[in-house]
């Protein structure tokens, strides 16, 4: 399978549904949710949708992960309590039942290229220096893992031509502590598709999804960038 016919285009529920139930491992999910005034700034120039339309992906994503599958969901301080919500309602609550949903919030410190945290984020109430994650999974899990949640990355240097450019390392090592080789790890709304390109470094299937074409272009610029370099650093590298 070529990259083209891995990487869709299409609106994200719509090609989950096509994907066919229970057939992902792992989902990455950093949806176009729009907070309020976020369309044409703060680099987002992609088509964004309401929280109803992030619920509707949602769904489809369950629906796609095998049980005890995980949900991986990029956030902000807009959509966290949205998601959490949504979670802990159609999910389940891990901390209630320790069986199910909702499981725990971990995220990404992002870094400028001399290792400092990132201060770069527009706005004049302070820097979020990276953003939050949201883990979910599906049923009882018997996937355990002892990776951080909260990983320190370095801010990509490229934006590729597209908006909310994520780097690839924390992807990477969620998706190699939660899935096993023959396993398929799937991106809806995946713009650059980081998770994408984690999945390939690991030998992992995959499946991306985004509604632009330009999208996928952007993609392949990246991917051409960045496998089989080292571009992006983990902890341990950061910090060397
Ligand atoms: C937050 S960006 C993802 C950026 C990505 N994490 C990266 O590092 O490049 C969200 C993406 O969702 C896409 N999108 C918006 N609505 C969509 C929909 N209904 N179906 C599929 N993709 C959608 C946008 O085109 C955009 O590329």
């Amino acid at each position: 399978m070529g990259d083209t016919d891995r990487y869709l285009i299409g609106d994200a529920a719509e090609e989950l549904r096509q994907l066919g139930s229970e057939s992902a491992a792992v989902v990455c999910l950093d949806d176009a949710w729009a907070r309020p005034k976020r369309g044409d700034a703060f680099g987002v120039e992609y088509p964004t949708h309401g929280f109803e339309e992030t619920a509707e992906i949602l769904s489809a994503c369950r629906e796609v992960l095998k049980p005890g599958g995980w949900l991986i969901a990029d956030a902000d301080d807009w959509l966290l309590p949205k998601l959490l919500d949504y979670l802990t309602e159609n999910w389940g609550n891990a901390a209630e039942t320790y069986q199910n949903g909702y499981r725990k919030v971990g995220g990404v410190t992002l870094t400028s290229s001399s290792g400092e945290p990132d201060r770069s984020t527009p706005g004049m109430y302070g820097s979020t220096g990276g953003y939050p994650v949201v883990f979910a999974h599906k049923g009882e899990t018997d996937r355990r893992w002892s990776e951080s949640a909260r990983q320190i990355a370095r801010r990509p240097q490229d934006r590729y031509g597209w908006g909310s450019v994520k780097p690839v390392a924390p992807y990477e090592a969620w998706i190699e502590s939660i899935t096993d080789l023959d396993e398929r790890v799937v991106v809806p709304c995946a713009g650059t598709a980081p998770a994408a390109i984690a999945a390939e470094r690991l030998g992992r299937e995959w499946v991306a999804i985004d509604c632009e074409p330009e999208a996928r272009e952007a993609y392949r610029r990246r991917r051409e960038n960045e496998l089989g370099s080292d571009e992006q650093s983990t902890l341990g590298s950061v910090t060397a």
